[in-house]
């Protein structure tokens, strides 16, 4: 890919002195899904593709942006002098979104940018193709401006900036397992407190498997939102009878003796998952530590039947993907991953397993939905870097 990257800013550009090329990762939640704006637990890895950017100062005030995935939408032209978020090209906010917080914290770039792109995640997954742009665009800033940044600001910076330049309420999951990914290793990140460790993936004879269902329903980022304010209302309601910061505090216990103060039956449901899948999430990894794959497995799916019926963001596609993925022998467990409404399932399945898993996950989606399903055995990879 670099040289992929490099040859089309040489093309754009002229020639390619001084460029570098850097990289950034997508990642795969294996579970804890929709703790991270709950002061809850979430258990990442980083991929191995992600966002490459090829990318060199320049002398004045401009930025260019070129994206190999849209080649249709051509050179993107901005200035550091207008860093507002544009109505078109809306791929180009993401890097514009970093610089200006950036130029926010006082980093401010004193020459122009240009970059070009290309990324590897199949667009609207859901595997963070816009975290992984996000950390790219930091990485970059912090190389080439000789910002000191350390990578956990990284991923702070990439959230703030999806939140208040791009709209997206989101956690800080998807950034901060780009920025802090390690190869082999998935990252148990307490997000109340940001403290961390990570976990040796060893799956002894079994892989990674991410489903995609190649749908992505329309009001994504609102219907997330809807549900990141209806956690938000339960809490203060919550916070009448019990002194907590977030969901993520609350055991199954004091969830049930205390849900009573929780004024909608809908909000009811939405804590409760936050609240289970946050002690799930803890017990799951403490499973893996013990190598019991099979009560992970378990975990993986009981965490797809809250998802599904507590917090309501599967849809029937990724239910098919699922139910059918249960049925396969060797299939140790199975469940949406990411912000929900479409994208990619994940599984871990036994080796031997994978192309039954394939075959039979595949032709049952194409019977039961009339769609392609595309598989990948994923690796874990390391978080940014200069390639
Ligand atoms: C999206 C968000 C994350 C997280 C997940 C759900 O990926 O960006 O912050 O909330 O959804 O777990």
């Amino acid at each position: 890919m670099k040289e992929e990257v490099l040859k089309k800013f040489g093309e754009l550009h002229g020639d390619t002195q001084g460029v570098n090329v850097y990289f950034a990762p997508g990642r795969v939640n294996l579970i804890g899904e929709h703790t991270d704006y709950n002061g809850g637990h979430v258990f990442p890895c980083a991929l191995t593709i992600g966002t490459y950017v090829a990318a060199r100062k320049r002398t004045d005030r401009k930025l260019t942006f070129y994206s190999m995935n849209f080649d249709r939408l051509g050179v993107v032209e901005g200035s550091l002098d207008d860093l507002t978020p544009a109505k078109e090209a809306e791929w180009t906010n993401y890097p514009k979104g970093v610089m200006w917080a950036f130029a926010g914290r006082g980093m401010e770039m004193d020459r122009g940018l240009d970059i070009v792109l290309y990324g590897n995640i199949p667009n609207g997954s859901g595997l963070s193709s816009s975290a992984s742009l996000e950390v790219v665009t930091g990485y970059v800033l912090k190389d080439l401006y000789g910002f000191d940044v350390s990578n956990v600001e990284l991923a702070k910076i990439g959230q703030y900036s999806e939140n208040n330049f791009n709209g997206m309420n989101c956690g800080i999951m998807d950034q901060f397992a780009s920025a802090m990914g390690k190869k082999d290793n998935a990252i148990f990140l307490d997000t109340a407190d940001l403290s961390y460790e990570y976990a040796p993936l060893v799956l002894n004879g079994a892989k990674i498997v991410v489903t995609n269902s190649n749908v992505k329903h329309s009001l994504v980022n609102s219907a997330y939102n809807e549900r990141r304010s209806e956690c938000e209302t339960a809490l203060e309601e919550l916070q009448t009878v019990v002194d907590i910061k977030g969901l993520g505090d609350l055991t199954e216990e004091q969830f049930e003796a205390h849900k009573g103060a929780i004024k909608s039956e809908v909000r009811v449901k939405r804590a409760k998952h936050a609240v289970y899948e946050n002690q799930r999430t803890i017990r799951a990894v403490a499973a893996l530590k013990n190598n019991d794959l099979k009560l992970f497995g378990e975990l993986m799916n009981a965490s797809h039947v809250s998802l599904r019926d507590d917090y309501a963001v599967s849809c029937e596609e990724i239910d098919v993907l699922v139910e059918e993925a249960w049925k396969v022998d060797g299939v140790i467990g199975s469940r949406i991953t990411g912000g929900g409404f479409g994208g990619c399932t994940v599984s871990i399945v036994r080796d031997e397993a994978v192309d039954t898993f394939k075959d039979k996950v595949g032709a049952a989606y194409i019977e039961r939905v009339g769609k392609t399903a595309d598989f990948y055995v994923v690796e874990i990879g390391d978080g940014p870097r200069r390639l």
